[in-house]
């Protein structure tokens, strides 16, 4: 058995549910994949905020204590500055890195990929794009063997959570953002959010992922001059509004654009409610298909992070032999 000491950097909506999800599942997974996974030290701002069910002594405000004396670091602070630091080092010294942190990746994400191919360090990023759906997974392996032409979704958890909320209950934009805020799915600065940046930086690593284009012409208009009598109005003509992100190939570079759009009731991400996310990618060989899931939340995110952690930590690939099946 092997065991592999996390260093965790933050904990708070996503932090705490790992740590809450790592207690959860540890023993399925010294089963399942053969590594006993300990959260060694937690880096936090403040030691004194109240964090039920998280062991005190773990936390510290010494954040190269955490990561000089771990196996793989996990990222949870969110931010491009002190969260970009902290990974560097970690993958200078050839430590294995796992984050959530689309924001870093989006700005910083070659940068980071070469650190790591130089010093044979892994980065894990499954949780940076729609929270618990293996998106990143499905374009990167699932769909390696078919060219992907467009990828069209619902990126943003707290956009389709306060639209949902206006057109349902009836709120206000701030009320619902605040309502989105009191729920963890918010960034710490939630402009990121209902401006667009959020969806835009996610559509950047999928299509990135999806295309590897260099050449990309941006557009990007957000949710906060929205108002309720635009969803009205879009209601009365049976239609939702929802914040949709595509991005399409073009020969030679592909187009981004995140922009609200009214959609007929009948369309398929018309149906997409609260903090869910959903993605239709179009590929050649296998037309369309549609991914829906959690995109925002504590257990739902932690559940990719820790698939990211399990995947780097254990020895060898699992083989499927069907065994059990008899
Ligand atoms: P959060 O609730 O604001 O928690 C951030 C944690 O990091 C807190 O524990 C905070 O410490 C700590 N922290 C922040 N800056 C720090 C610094 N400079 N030094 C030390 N500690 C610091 O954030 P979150 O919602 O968990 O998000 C974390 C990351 O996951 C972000 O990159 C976010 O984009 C991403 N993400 C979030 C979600 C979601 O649903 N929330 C989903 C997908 C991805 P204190 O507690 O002491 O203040
Ligand atoms: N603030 C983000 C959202 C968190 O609402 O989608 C998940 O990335």
């Amino acid at each position: 058995m092997r065991q592999v000491n996390i260093g965790l950097l933050g904990c708070g909506t996503v932090g705490q549910g790992f740590v809450r999800l790592i207690e959860r599942e540890r023993e399925r997974i010294r089963v399942r994949d053969g590594v006993d996974l300990r959260v060694r030290r937690i880096l936090v701002r403040d030691i004194q905020k109240e964090r039920t069910g998280i062991d005190r002594s773990l936390l510290t405000t010494n954040a190269i204590e955490v990561i000089d004396d771990c196996d793989l670091l996990v990222e949870l602070i969110g931010g491009v500055h002190s969260a970009g630091a902290y990974v560097r080092r970690a993958l200078r010294d050839g430590r294995d890195v796992v984050t959530a942190n689309k924001a870093l990746l989006a700005e910083s994400g070659r940068e980071l990929f070469a650190a790591a191919s130089a010093s044979g360090a892994r980065i894990g990023f499954e949780a940076s794009v729609c929270g618990g759906i293996p998106i990143i997974r499905a374009i990167e392996r699932g769909l390696a063997g078919d060219s992907i032409e467009s990828l069209t979704g619902i990126l943003n958890g707290t956009c389709n959570y306060i639209l949902t909320r206006m057109e349902e209950r009836g709120l206000d934009f701030a009320t619902a953002l605040r309502l989105a805020q009191d729920r963890g799915f918010a960034e710490a600065d939630s402009t990121l959010d209902v401006t667009g940046m959020d969806a835009l930086q996610k559509l950047q690593i999928l299509a990135e992922l999806a295309f590897g284009s260099s050449h990309v012409r941006t557009k990007v208009h957000g949710i906060d001059d929205i108002s309720r009598q635009e969803i009205e109005q879009a209601r009365s003509r049976r239609c939702v509004v929802r914040h949709v992100a595509t991005a399409r190939r073009l020969p030679g570079g592909a187009e981004l654009r995140v922009e609200r759009r009214e959609l007929p009731e009948s369309h398929p991400l018309a149906s997409v409610r609260d903090e869910n996310n959903a993605v239709i990618i179009r590929a050649k060989a296998v037309g369309e298909m549609l991914f829906v899931g959690k995109g925002a939340g504590s257990l739902p995110t932690a559940a990719a992070v820790l698939s990211d952690v399990i995947e780097i930590s254990r020895a060898e690939a699992r083989v499927y032999t069907g065994e059990n099946l008899t």
